[in-house]
């Protein structure tokens, strides 16, 4: 199974990269194959319809396409004022667009529709960004994912990661895992073993 693996944000230091990183590993544990993608590689500008009409941006359709390659995505949002983050808004508006002639893109159903989609999150605060997470899960829905029902929001996320970016805390590393193993094993019910 491919399983995508990001994080709503690009900061150098970030949690929820971290916590994106951990998310792959533990899809690899599971026997998945897992894309670890940094939004930070693709030169996505502010969404606004006049743009669009000029024609989708390269690196968009890019997006879409490793989206589209797989079957089952992580997404890890940080919060921001309890919702998830601008560049996530962004990047999931651009890729909901249709791209207007294109083979597999031109209705708008494609990369989201039938995804199974977990959801992660990480903040220094006490309630670790679960907050964010409940205000992505209509959005998802909106596009036509299957939201897996297992989630988790990892607290105190400053001091939840050790020297090589694993999680110290046994039980918050099987929080994640339970997660990825639950995108993974409806994906497979969904999709096949693709
Ligand atoms: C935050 N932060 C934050 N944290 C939180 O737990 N609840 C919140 O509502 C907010 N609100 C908020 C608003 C704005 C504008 C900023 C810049 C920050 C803190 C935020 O979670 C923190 O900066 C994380 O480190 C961001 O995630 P990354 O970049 O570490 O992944």
């Amino acid at each position: 199974m491919k399983i995508l693996v990001f994080a709503g944000s690009t900061r150098q230091q970030s949690f929820n990269r971290r916590l994106a990183a951990v998310g792959a590993e533990a899809a690899h544990i599971e026997g998945a194959q897992a894309t670890l993608l940094e939004l930070a590689d693709f030169d996505i500008p502010m969404y606004h319809a006049d743009l669009e009409a000029r024609g989708t941006p390269a690196d968009v359709i890019r997006l879409k396409e490793i989206m589209d390659a797989h079957p089952a995505w992580i997404i890890v949002t940080p919060e921001y004022n309890g919702s998830y983050t601008g560049l996530l808004k962004n990047t999931l508006d651009w890729a909901s667009s249709p791209v207007a002639g294109h083979p597999v893109f031109a209705d708008g159903s494609r990369p989201f529709a039938g995804k199974v989609v977990g959801m992660l999150s990480a903040s220094n605060g006490a309630l670790g960004g679960l907050r964010a997470q409940s205000h992505l899960a209509p959005l998802l829905i909106n596009l036509g994912c299957w939201l897996a029902p297992r989630q988790y929001a990892l607290p105190r996320a400053a001091s939840a990661f050790g020297e090589q970016g694993q999680l110290t805390d046994p039980a918050q590393q099987a929080q994640v895992q339970a997660v990825v193993s639950q995108v993974l094993w409806a994906a497979e019910r969904l999709h096949g073993t693709e």
